[in-house]
């Protein structure tokens, strides 16, 4: 059958690790996928969460199904994450949130279970956006279209730009925001400038759906919600997908969470009972794993506050390194200004690198970053740093 098949191209950010992994020089560096490194280059089990998986084994009983939603713990701790314990919503019931694999996972339920209901609905995405999102909405089969959001002259949020492209979308049509740490820009909108946005949805009637995989990795994981406290304060349909890869360190163990808010709680039990028939059909019901560990870490007030320094510590050590990257390049004679990159948010920055200058650094010192130029400043550390700035100050020279 596939004889007269064309392979298809890799992965544009997990291909990067396959080739990666196969590249023998010693001092090759991984700045592509959206992994944490602490600065010994490790990704760590977060320590909350070894505590947790430790009581789960110790006490769990079985490995009978989970309900098609996922453990009702974890849905509700999601929530309490997403909208603070002593939010309206919760109170109100009109939050239903599945267990989904991962973030990704999320996505794909929800436009599956868009797709059903809003089947001439187009997808919106920012410019740019994270490499996945435009194949996870195609393959459930909408169509895609653009908002403006990054302006390379001034390294912001093009505001007024995104602003007049959301005022244009139809009533009906979805809109992908990212919540926080801005998936590959690093820049994000202000309080403010959310407040802007959330009017232009009630005011058009479009759908957001907000893409949440960094809260915590922002400023905190109060501060980190306020684009979903915001829609949920405006009383309209919206969706979320979490993923706890990052901020719980559970990449592996596909722990995300798809919540479909609703202005009421009868139409929230019937988003419910929708998305239950959307996973039916594709996974039947979720891993426990991830969820019950993090449901763990959630429940017990000690093991959250460790959870929270642990988060704190490693949205610090990024800032660390980019502050690192930019002083390491400065001091190199670097002319061009890097500075941007310290105020940039989350795991990654979008580094204005070329697609030539990415090429060149992969081809001869094996340093690895999406293209666009987005670098995981979480892989840089303080053994690969200098070897980083001394390559990137020659591929800039030419
Ligand atoms: C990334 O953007 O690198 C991460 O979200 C991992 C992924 O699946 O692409």
């Amino acid at each position: 059958m596939w004889k007269e098949i064309e392979a298809a191209p890799a992965d544009a950010i997990l291909g990067l690790t396959e080739a990666f992994k196969k590249d023998a020089n010693p001092n090759k560096v991984n700045l592509g996928v959206g992994v944490y490194k602490d600065d010994q280059g490790n990704t760590p089990i977060l320590k909350c969460i070894k505590t947790a998986e430790q009581k789960l084994v110790e006490t769990e009983t079985s490995k009978g199904y989970l309900p098609i939603s996922g453990s009702p713990a974890y849905g509700a701790n999601v929530q309490k994450l997403l909208f603070g314990a002593d939010s309206e919503v919760i109170a109100s019931g009109r939050a239903a949130t599945i267990h989904s694999p991962g973030g990704t996972g999320a996505l794909r339920v929800g436009a599956d279970l868009l797709k059903a209901f809003r089947p001439d609905a187009t997808l919106w995405v920012s410019t740019p956006t994270w490499a996945n999102h435009k194949g996870i909405f195609t393959a459930a089969g909408f169509g895609i279209k653009d908002y403006p959001y990054y302006n390379a002259q001034t390294k912001d949020v093009d505001f007024e730009g995104m602003l007049a492209g959301l005022e244009s979308v139809p009533a009906g049509d979805i809109v992908l925001l990212h919540v926080c740490c801005h998936n590959p820009t690093g820049v994000d909108l202000s309080a403010e400038q959310w407040d802007k946005v959330v009017a232009v949805a009630a005011a058009k009637g479009w759908m957001p759906f907000l893409d949440f995989a960094y809260q915590g990795f922002g400023d905190s994981i109060e501060e980190d919600r306020t684009a979903v406290e915001k829609l949920a304060a405006a009383g309209i349909d919206f969706l979320v997908a979490s993923s706890f890869s990052k901020n719980f360190g559970l990449y592996c163990e596909r722990t995300g969470a798809l919540t479909i808010v609703s202005p009421t709680a009868a139409e929230a039990a019937v988003a419910m009972s929708h998305v239950k028939k959307t996973i039916r059909v594709n996974y039947s019901n979720p891993p426990a794993h991830g969820g019950l560990s993090a449901s763990a870490v959630l429940d017990d007030s000690a093991l959250y506050d460790q959870w929270i320094g642990e988060v704190a510590e490693m949205r610090e050590r990024i800032k660390t390194m980019r502050a690192a990257l930019v002083d390491g390049l400065a001091a190199r004679g670097v002319e061009q200004d890097f500075s941007f990159i310290k105020e940039q948010r989350g795991m990654f920055s979008f580094s204005g690198l070329s697609d030539d200058a990415v090429t060149w650094l992969k081809e001869n010192k094996s340093i690895y970053i999406v293209k666009g130029g987005r670098i995981n400043v979480a892989g840089l550390t303080s053994a690969n740093i200098d070897y980083v700035c001394d390559a990137i100050a020659e591929a800039l020279k030419g």
